[in-house]
């Protein structure tokens, strides 16, 4: 039987047994164990309000032809209980829909709970209400916090028993989580840190639910709890605990991303090799942080700063493509994986030292043999004698043999097609060549700018402790009576706002006096605003408003971390004369105008629609509404709207919030170092970004499932001034597609539905060049490759064909290489 198969028997077997018999999830110290057989899980996360419920099926399918065994998702407390005891599960909120799409597909899942859950979601996924109840204190031993957590884990954990989704009752589901790194950040609770986190595990097994509970990076949990790791390699953890087999629960794909910072690249290169090593060293379970990275809708994400896209450069991108050749790279290591599963699992081990950090670890049946050939130096490839036979392993690569004979796989070796994505105008027929808009004002003159607000207090309060998260935007205001003989109304005043972010609007006596923003970068989100001001005698009105982009999400004590305006608050005539006034009178005013009235909401014919205007559209003009209508783009591909010429603000269409958007803020220079991205050696998020210089988010998802035959609605709240004329929906789809690999490797050349129109590139032997700009050398061979390419692929939605020298010819180099670059039908380069 090959490995296909076997793989679709097994699937077919686990479909079966998913909707029948219960399944026995247990484990011994080397791996997870399934009704008795003990199992290698490839597992990836997909978050569920990260996409729409119509988008999940596609990406729970592209996962399990991409070879995984499971797919992992966190449950998001903050988006199902918005206020308290008040819960959602509809939409892309519905938990059991996602799970059970899992479940029809014949994958296991994985629940982290939680309910911390970090992710770069909004709070970390507490709901704000919760950090406002007298007494609480987050993530220790606090009777009002466990009783919430508690409240909220056994309600979920209700649900899926309910719908019978836990292995133990014939379920899918085979591990869960609770908390969430806790052991990163423990310390500096102390013993109540302790006691909390002895009280998440029996809270959580007293929840019965028949499969093994873990808890990620936290070294040696409190029994029955089993620990595992996260990080961009966990090849040398081990587990504290001799009787836990080693488990990885977060193989960062990428990266995300933040307001102001580059594109995130995680090499296949590299993801493949930290996964290939992993395994090398004893792993049993991997699961990739993001399989599918997604999109903030709304306002859920944290950090804060964090981008509305969450693509993650993971091997699904944010609108569901497939990501190559990350994608089909990860698909045939995890192919090889499976065939090899018994041997990695029921084989004893041995090491055998090649040469310089040039390693094979053989796994050894009785019946049979797998083996890893590892090369772990930086720079230099190994060319090595193993059994017998000459193996060439390049620098920071893993090559698996078969029966520790044939080199199935290299790390590095990578000859799944790259794809690269291109947008696409697909207007509709009737469509005009450019949007036609209307705007109107947002109302702050007629009411916060007079300090018109809901609650006044003597104080200056912390953004969450007002707003509750009813809004991005607060107001802060007060008004100061100058006296005549005041000597501030004869000098020149500073006034000098505190801000812990993350963006500031300032207005003194009506007049608008200017903003700032934060920085990129987690540890620049306090400034301070300074802007000189003219007092004078009687009453003056100062009106702050405050804006936050997702509230802190990570780090012992996050939760407390101050957001929006903090004391003092001060007028500065001289070093010597400050007035502060931080317990002046303040007046609160939580959101917007246009927000309160829905302006974005199309569906309810609001008694104020008329207010919308056309001719002349402002353009640089902040707190402006503007609105458009238009025609869904043609074909199936996924949307996105350009946004580009817009400052900052909120997009919505047909009434579906499409997140924070903010294309002026150019992503730092200074963060591209090298033009080059060299795969080999450690990764972290500095290594290898791109689109520095460029706006950091430019293009902005539209799901399919938002938009509706005839016309649609696109409204945007701009805060900071654009110019909403360059606004076009677009579609993404593959432009080009490239290879470059080895000789002996089969190769397909794909447009996924389209067919390929040309080849525009093809040389064996030692072509030079990346993809998009291929060159031939001397070396290579003299047979036509680009016409018998032409031949085989152009009018083909694919083609697939071995590397070989009978059907290239002989270049006269001694490593051969097959470079080609295909163009998709409707694009031109
Ligand atoms: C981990 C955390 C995840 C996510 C990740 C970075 O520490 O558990 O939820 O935040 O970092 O993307």
């Amino acid at each position: 039987m090959n490995i296909f198969n076997i793989l679709f028997s097994s699937l077919i077997f686990s479909f079966i047994l998913f909707h029948s018999n219960a399944l026995n999830v247990t484990h011994d110290s080397r791996s997870i164990i399934i009704d008795g057989n003990h199992r290698i899980i490839l597992s990836g996360s997909i978050h569920y309000p990260r996409s729409t419920a119509p988008m999940w099926p596609d990406l729970i399918r592209k996962a399990k032809e991409g070879g995984l065994d499971a797919v992992e998702t966190y449950v998001f407390w903050n988006a199902h209980e918005p206020a308290h005891r008040q819960y959602d599960f509809s939409g892309n909120l519905d938990l059991i829909r996602f799970l059970k799409t899992i479940q029809d597909q014949g994958l296991y899942a994985i629940l982290r709970i939680g309910p911390y859950t970090c992710a770069e979601w909004n709070y970390g996924g507490f709901p704000v209400w919760l950090h406002n109840i007298p007494g609480v204190s987050l993530r220790t031993k606090n009777d009002v916090f466990m009783n919430e957590m508690k409240n909220f884990t056994t309600l979920i954990v209700d649900m899926v028993k309910k719908e019978k989704l836990f292995a133990s009752q014939g379920g899918n589901i085979i591990l869960a989580q609770v908390e969430n790194e806790y052991g990163n950040v423990m310390e500096p609770y102390g013993d109540d840190g302790k006691s909390y986190i002895n009280w998440c595990a029996q809270m959580a097994d007293s929840l019965d639910i028949g499969v093994p509970w873990i808890m990620c990076q936290q070294a040696a949990p409190p029994k029955p709890m089993l620990e595992t790791c996260n990080g961009w390699y966990c090849d040398e953890y081990k587990p504290k605990d001799p009787n836990t087999p080693k488990m990885w629960t977060e193989n960062w794909t990428g990266w995300f991303k933040s307001w102001g910072g580059a594109d995130p690249l995680r090499t296949a290169e590299d993801l493949s090799y930290s996964v290939a090593r992993f395994f090398q060293k004893g792993g049993t379970l991997q699961n990739y942080y993001m399989y599918h990275g997604g999109t903030n809708f709304g306002r859920t994400s944290g950090g804060p700063y964090i981008t509305t896209t969450y693509d993650y450069n993971a091997p699904l991108d944010e609108y569901g493509n497939l990501n190559q050749p990350k994608w089909g790279h990860l698909k045939q290591l995890h192919d090889v994986l499976h065939s090899i599963e018994y041997t990695l699992t029921n084989g004893d081990v041995r090491n055998e030292k090649l040469s310089n950090l040039v390693m094979a670890t053989i796994y050894q049946t009785k019946e049979k043999s797998s083996c890893f050939l590892s090369n772990t130096n930086t720079k230099t490839d190994a060319n090595v004698n193993f059994g017998g036979i000459n193996y060439f392993v390049p620098a920071w690569s893993i090559s698996i043999l078969l029966d520790c004979r044939e080199e199935a796989y290299n790390t590095a070796k990578v000859s799944a097609q790259t794809s690269s994505m291109v947008k696409k105008l697909n207007k509709a027929e009737d469509e005009p060549r450019s949007l036609k808009w209307t705007w109107r004002p947002e109302l702050i003159e007629s009411t916060s700018i007079q300090g018109r607000g809901d609650v006044s207090v003597n104080k200056i309060v912390d953004q969450k402790d007002m707003a509750n998260d009813a809004s991005d935007y607060l107001w802060y205001m007060t008004s100061i009576d100058v006296a005549k003989d005041d000597p501030m109304l004869n000098g020149t005043v500073t006034l000098r706002v505190n801000d812990s972010g993350h963006v500031l609007h300032a207005f003194f006596n009506g007049e608008y006096i200017g903003s700032q923003w934060s920085k990129y970068g987690d540890s620049n989100v306090t400034y301070v605003f300074e802007r000189n001001i003219k007092l004078s005698p009687g009453k003056n009105l100062i009106s702050l408003l405050s804006v936050t982009l997702g509230f802190k999400n990570y780090g012992p004590m996050f939760d407390l971390v101050g957001a929006g305006i903090t004391s003092p608050i001060e007028l500065v005539l001289s070093k010597n004369v400050i007035k502060d006034l931080s317990s002046n009178k303040w007046t609160y005013k939580v959101g917007l105008n246009g927000i309160s009235n829905k302006f974005f909401n199309t569906n309810c014919a609001s008694k104020s629609s008329s207010k919308w205007v056309s001719d002349p559209i402002p353009v640089d003009r902040n707190f402006t509404w503007y609105k458009t209508t238009f025609k869904a783009p043609l074909g199936n591909k996924p949307v996105v709207a350009d946004l580009l010429g817009l400052g900052k603000g909120m997009a919505w269409v047909n009434g579906h919030s499409l997140g924070r958007y903010w294309p002026s803020y150019i992503a730092d220079k200074n963060l591209c170092k090298t033009e080059t991205c060299d795969y080999r050696g450690r990764y972290s998020d500095s290594k290898c970004v791109s689109k520095c210089g460029e706006p950091t988010q430019r293009w902005y998802h539209v799901p399919r499932s938002f938009l509706k035959d005839g016309e649609n609605t696109l409204v945007l709240f701009e805060e900071f001034g654009g110019n909403p004329s360059y606004v076009q929906f677009q579609t993404v789809e593959i432009g080009s597609i490239c290879i470059n690999t080895h000789e002996g490797k089969e190769v397909k050349l794909s447009c996924q539905d389209r067919p390929i129109s040309k080849i525009k590139f093809a040389s064996f032997g030692s072509p030079q060049g990346v993809c998009g700009s291929f060159d031939k050398s001397e070396y290579d061979s003299e047979v036509d490759v680009l016409s018998i390419l032409e031949k085989e692929c152009v009018g083909k939605e694919s083609c697939s064909f071995k590397i070989t020298e009978d059907k290239f010819g002989k270049p006269s180099c001694e490593i051969k290489k097959l470079a080609v670059e295909a163009i998709c039908k409707d694009f031109t380069f």
